[in-house]
Formats: C-alpha cells, structure tokens, sequence
C-alpha cells in the first residue's frame, strides 16, 4: 500500500466527531465558583439606573443590589466586586465619600454582607476616581498631577473603612506605587488581619474602560497614562507583580484581560497565588453592541471569551456575565 494509500496518517478530527466526544476531551472548563459579578450601586436613586454604555447592567440600588448579590449567590457565582457611585454633590478634590463610614460603598457592604454573610467572596474597588471631582485615582498636587504617597495615605483610610464595613477583599485598582504594602499595614494596624488583597497588578491604561466612565459617572479630566500601564509593555507586567507579591497581595489581577491574554499567560506562570483577570466594561459592550446588530453570536462569542481567559490561565475572572453565565453552566 502506497503511503498515500493511508494519507492522512494522523487524523486529529476523530476526537471532534460528537459533543460528547469534544465535551470529553476539552482541557479547559468553566465553572460558576471561578466567576466574579462587578457591581454598581449608587447613591439616592430610588430604581436602578440603566448604563446605556453596557447594555444589562444597571446602577443598582441598595434595595436591587442586595437582591443581585442574592442571585449571584444561588447560581454558584463566587463573589462581588462592588463599587460606590456617589451622589455628585458629595465628590470632592479628596474622595471624602470614600472614606465615610456612611458613604455609598460602605454601606453597600454591610448590606451585602447582612444579606449574604460569608456565602459569596465580597470585595470591594479600593480607588477613588468613583469619589474624586476630577475623576483621578489619587489625589492631586499644587500642579495638578496625581500625588502617589498623598494617596496612599487615602488609601490607607479606604482600607479601614472598607473592612470595618465587612468586606472580605480589598481590590487596589490605582496603580499607585507602594499601594499593596500600605494597605496591608493599614488592614493589619486595624485588627483587619484576616482582610485578604487581591492587587490590579498589571492594569493598563486601556481605551476600553470607556463604557466605565458612565457606570460611576465619573468626569474625567486627562488620562490616567502616568499611573496605569502602557499597552506596549510586558517586562513591566512583571515587575509590578513582584513588587505587589513582595508587599504582600494574595491575589493578584490582570485588566483588562482579552486585549492582554499574553500578560495574563506569563503571570499565571510565574506566580504561587491565584490570579484573576478582569473582563471589563468595553469587552463586554464589544459583544454586546455587535450581537445586538446581528453581527455574533452573543452567547457563544461570550463563552468563547471566557474560555480564552480562563485557558490563558486566569483561576478567577470578573465579569458583568457571571450571573447569566453560571447559570447556563
Ligand atoms: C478604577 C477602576 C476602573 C475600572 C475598575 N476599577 C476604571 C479605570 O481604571 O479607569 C474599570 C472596570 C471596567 O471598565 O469594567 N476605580
């Protein structure tokens, strides 16, 4: 028999004949218990609020925040992302309301955590471009430029409050240098020892926060390209996970994460802790305004999307779907 006779030797597509085949031999698998659900609740609105940049997602009241953590909760999501939408009057150079006792964020806390106690992973966004006038992550200098260790002081404060509030995890999402070991110190010095972090290690200075701005109506002023990373770098990525790793994160975080797959690859192989990739406001509008045109296949094209992180090695991801999707899971 002539050795075209048997051509092709090698037939890869035997073990794609069936579903049952496929579903057998797949290596990477979803479950609701690696899905993390971001929420926005805002300040004195007495309906949710739709974001029309996000279509699906809401601000949501205290009242409707509750209910979505409690729905998150029974599809087997893991936890909440929560974060503080003030009313416009009370923002301030400063970022006063993130560091009330009363302000939006801490009270969303403890309602969370009265309604669901320990049974979903409540986090809280520690930054304060949701609180500040001019929409920075920090506070700002005599020259306008955001003022790192005058912020870290901030940050310091956030943190305290946040786990006074009872949130389980802190996510520090400035990109200040010196972020991680301040806050550490700060939940440690309060009695807040249990208090994991889970850092924005590698977070790019990304157009696709875009559809975030409206989400907690932040008025951005500039960019935040002397704080978040360049997209062009990698080297960098890694440099600020061993100064996160070494001040003391539990966790640490790639964002955004399809745009960064590579980021994300090379941090999951080098670390000893889990590591979360955030699917984050202008990913999940792509899907969403090309499905609404007939253009994808909304559904498919967001299991793909998630499958894509989670096979590039992100053990969580944080995605405004994660309800739906652990549902269908
Ligand atoms: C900062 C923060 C941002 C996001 C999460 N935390 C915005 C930014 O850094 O500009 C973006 C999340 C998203 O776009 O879904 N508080």
């Amino acid at each position: 028999m002539s050795t075209y006779g048997t051509f092709p030797g090698a037939r890869p597509r035997r073990l794609r004949t069936t579903p049952a085949m496929r579903r057998m031999v797949a290596e990477t698998r979803l479950h609701p218990a690696e899905l993390i659900l971001p929420a926005f609740v805002r300040e004195g609105i007495g309906e949710p609020v739709p974001i029309s940049a996000m279509p699906g997602v809401v601000q949501h009241t205290r009242d409707t925040l509750r209910k979505a953590a409690v729905e998150a909760r029974e599809a087997g999501v893991a936890g909440i992302m929560l974060f503080g939408v003030p009313e416009d009057a009370k923002k301030d150079a400063a970022g006063t309301a993130g560091t009330d006792p009363d302000g939006i964020l801490q009270v969303a806390i403890r309602d969370v955590r009265a309604e669901v106690g320990d049974e979903l992973v409540i986090m809280s966004d520690l930054c304060l471009d949701e609180y500040t006038d001019h929409g920075h992550c920090g506070v700002l200098d005599s020259e306008g430029r955001v003022d790192n260790d005058a912020t870290l002081e901030r940050y310091a404060e956030m943190a305290q409050v946040q786990a006074d509030a009872g949130v389980h995890v802190v996510g520090p999402s400035g990109m200040m240098d010196g972020q991680v070991g301040v806050i550490r110190d700060a939940l440690d010095q309060t009695g807040h020892e249990d208090v994991s972090v889970l850092a924005y290690t590698a977070k790019y200075a990304s157009a696709f926060y875009g559809p975030f701005r409206e989400a907690v109506g932040s008025s951005l002023q500039g960019d935040r390209k002397t704080y978040q990373q360049d997209p062009a770098n990698v080297r960098e990525s890694l440099r600020e996970l061993s100064l996160d790793l070494a001040e003391g994160a539990d966790m640490v975080m790639v964002k955004p994460a399809l745009p960064y797959l590579d980021i994300l690859a090379k941090v999951a192989e080098s670390v000893d802790v889990p590591v979360a990739a955030y699917q984050i406001s202008g990913e999940y509008a792509m899907v969403e305004a090309a499905a609404a045109n007939g253009w994808i296949d909304r559904d498919r094209a967001i299991m793909e999307s998630l499958t894509g992180i989670k096979r590039a090695g992100a053990n969580m991801i944080l995605t405004y779907w994660a309800t739906e999707v652990a549902r269908q899971l």
